[in-house]
């Protein structure tokens, strides 16, 4: 297991470069991103490249043993590329261009830029091929930040057409897949068709939903010109991207193939106060919510179900969020180890030194902006001095996550409360805090190896994708299926059989009704003899092969089943048509991973996370009040002890379902 950083020595005299590099080693750091926004220093003026500096840096990072990570720099375009070729840049829905002066700005469906980028990229592979303090690349810098994978641009226009036709093959079957004779929207040729720009209504949602999935795969085809134009310089490095956590608009799953593994950017205090429903509270303002990062993690685990990196770790208090707390004493190493637990090979800290100029002059670094160390500093050399090599996390379990039910739920969310990511924690949530390690898979992964898996909001369905959870059920598997499942076919249509669709013979229950609910409304069930809240979505279930085993017990949906399970060949499958609140998702869930006999602890104080990887098990504790540990009496602490203080952390030698913590 690894610690790293990420490093801009051009923000710094080059007389600094060796002392900052002891430093690094000194820490025990391994790895040092560099080169991340460089073009502009590497190229000052067309064709005129400069790399001596950063032959400089990657040579002083090799001699004091650590590897280098480089990053093809095409985040950040020089202002003589922009003002040669203007129509590179990206158009927001109204047409008006992104202009330069920050980064993210051109447009991923530009001829132009992709061409620039070829050049740049291989002018940069070219010059590392044949070195050995190159361990791998980053592709780009979070594709999508400042939300950019939607471009209105003509480029995007007529890419987008082109898309249609492949998708389609005739205007006629794009009309019919999408419906367009709703509001006179049909179209009589691709040549017609543009980007969803403003209009006084809503789009139509089949629209929406198609250029949503176009943006994302043109972010795709991007990333794949930056892979392969590195592997054909070297075929031994690795290529990554650095991914964002709670991301909306980019398909992870659909990048996953051209990437040797996947990484993501972490920062927790940030994440609890710009992305997350509800108010974060004091605990969480300092040190950010367990299952909010545990699930990024286990969705870049879980993309190729192996190992990831976090490219980019919280170091200390940020710049970009409303508010900027220092994060809890220790906690900076407690975000290492627990992304280890979580799957993590690799945690690289971003910054190195908080920079002197520019945008990010409120960022911490490892380093002060004098050069001495920070807070970040001395929890990455501590996690840096504790961790170890460890086998790759096997996940029971698995949560199905698909953006593009993440779009279609969102872009006729029926709810202003209705948050994909939000329900999909609402079951994930109550499986981490059983002690049990979950997979985040696209629905066409192969499922034969989870012993449960939750599919909350699996909203597009078609007979494709209901045949292989059938086999997966019939083969043993268990599976839970979540509200506003099955609604709408893959064009974001309403199927003309009532949900779940073509997943209602295998659940063996239709929805008769939903509603969404506003907080002012009782929204309660009654399940396993006890009574439970739910919130925001509700479905009045009508079982036919399945039972009822959950029932309304409020509002006039009063004594309907809302929860139904049935067998199905030597599997199980449940129906659950409510969000479940906490103590619900922790009965269904328990009941879930009881019935498939899935080691598990009691529920788990409300901050504490243990999770197993390779025969240890992580006790991270997220608060500021202490825990007792009880691990059976031969397991070995390997890292702390059975009192785990406040944003602490503990390593013990047992299976995590053998602890109790309280
Ligand atoms: C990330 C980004 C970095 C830096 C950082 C600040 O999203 O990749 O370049 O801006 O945020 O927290």
């Amino acid at each position: 297991m690894s610690i790293g950083v990420c490093y801009f020595p051009e923000h710094w005299p080059s007389e600094r470069w060796e002392r900052d590099v002891e430093q690094m080693a000194e820490a025990g750091i391994d790895y040092v991103r560099m080169a991340e926004f460089s073009w502009g220093r590497v190229e000052p003026a067309r064709g005129e490249f400069d790399f001596d500096w950063l032959d400089e840096a990657v040579e002083l990072v090799g001699d004091h043993g650590m590897e280098a990570v480089l990053c093809t720099p095409t985040a950040t375009p020089p202002k003589w590329l922009v003002d040669e070729r203007p129509g590179i840049l990206q158009a927001d829905r109204d047409g008006t261009a992104r202009e330069w002066g920050s980064r993210r700005f051109t447009c991923f469906n530009s001829p132009a830029y992709r061409e620039e980028t070829e050049r740049v990229v291989r002018a940069f592979a070219d010059r590392y091929a044949a070195d050995p303090r190159v361990a791998g690349w980053q592709t780009d810098n979070e594709f999508g930040c400042h939300e950019t994978v939607r471009c209105y641009c003509e480029d995007c226009a007529d890419a987008f057409r082109g898309w249609l036709r492949e998708k389609y093959r005739t205007v006629a079957a794009l009309n019919d897949a999408w419906g367009t004779t709703f509001w006179s929207q049909q179209y009589d040729s691709f040549e017609a068709v543009e980007p969803p720009r403003p209009t006084p209504a809503e789009q139509h949602p089949s629209r929406l939903l198609d250029y949503y999935r176009f943006a994302s795969d043109s972010v795709a085809e991007y990333n794949r010109l930056h892979a392969d134009l590195l592997r054909e310089a070297n075929d031994d490095w690795f290529v990554t991207h650095n991914f964002m956590g709670d991301f909306r608009s980019l398909d992870a799953h659909s990048l996953s193939d051209d990437l040797d593994f996947l990484s993501w950017d972490s920062y927790p205090t940030g994440f609890v106060q710009d992305r997350r429903q509800g108010d974060p509270t004091a605990d969480e303002l300092r040190a950010g919510d367990p299952d909010e990062v545990g699930m990024n993690h286990d969705l870049y685990r879980g993309a190729k179900r192996k190992p990831f990196w976090v490219m980019e770790q919280q170091p200390g208090d940020v710049n970009w969020p409303p508010h900027a707390p220092q994060p809890a004493e220790g906690v900076m190493r407690l975000w290492a180890h627990h992304a280890v637990a979580h799957g993590a090979d690799a945690v690289l800290y971003f910054r190195w030194r908080r920079c002197l100029e520019g945008q990010e002059q409120y960022h911490a670094g490892l380093r002060k902006a004098d050069g001495s160390p920070d807070r970040g500093y001395r929890d990455a050399t501590r996690a840096a001095d504790e961790l170890f090599d460890l086998d790759p996390v096997d996940a029971p379990v698995a949560v199905l996550h698909d953006y593009e039910n993440l779009w279609a739920t969102e872009i006729q969310p029926h709810s202003p409360d209705w948050d994909y990511w939000s329900h999909l924690r609402a079951y994930y949530g109550a499986v981490r805090r059983h002690g049990v390690q979950a997979d985040l898979v696209h629905p066409g992964a192969d499922l034969g190896d989870y012993a449960v898996v939750f599919a909350p909001a699996f909203h597009l369905a078609d007979d494709s994708r209901a045949a292989a959870l059938r086999a997966y059920v019939e083969g043993g598997g268990r599976v839970v299926f979540g509200a506003r499942t099955g609604l709408k076919d893959p064009a974001n249509k309403l199927h003309d059989a009532p949900a779940p669709g073509p997943l209602a013979d295998l659940a063996g229950a239709t929805v008769d009704q939903h509603e969404s609910l506003p907080a002012s409304l009782d929204a309660t069930v009654e399940y396993g003899g006890e009574r439970y809240d739910y919130r925001t979505w509700a479905e009045w279930l009508s079982p036919d092969e399945a039972t009822a085993i959950g029932t309304h017990a409020s509002g006039v949906a009063e004594g309907r089943p809302a929860v139904t399970e049935r067998a199905v060949g030597d599997g199980t499958v449940t129906y659950c048509g409510v969000w479940p609140e906490p103590p619900l998702a922790d009965a269904l869930v328990s009941d879930a991973l009881d019935a498939a006999g899935v080691p598990r602890t009691d529920r788990l104080p409300e901050s504490v996370r243990v999770a197993e990887r390779d025969g240890y098990a992580w006790v991270t504790n997220f608060g500021s009040d202490p825990v007792e540990v009880s691990a059976p009496a031969a397991a070995e602490f390997v890292v702390g002890d059975e009192s785990v203080d406040g944003f602490d952390v503990a390593i013990v030698e047992a299976p995590a379902a053998d602890l109790d913590v309280s």
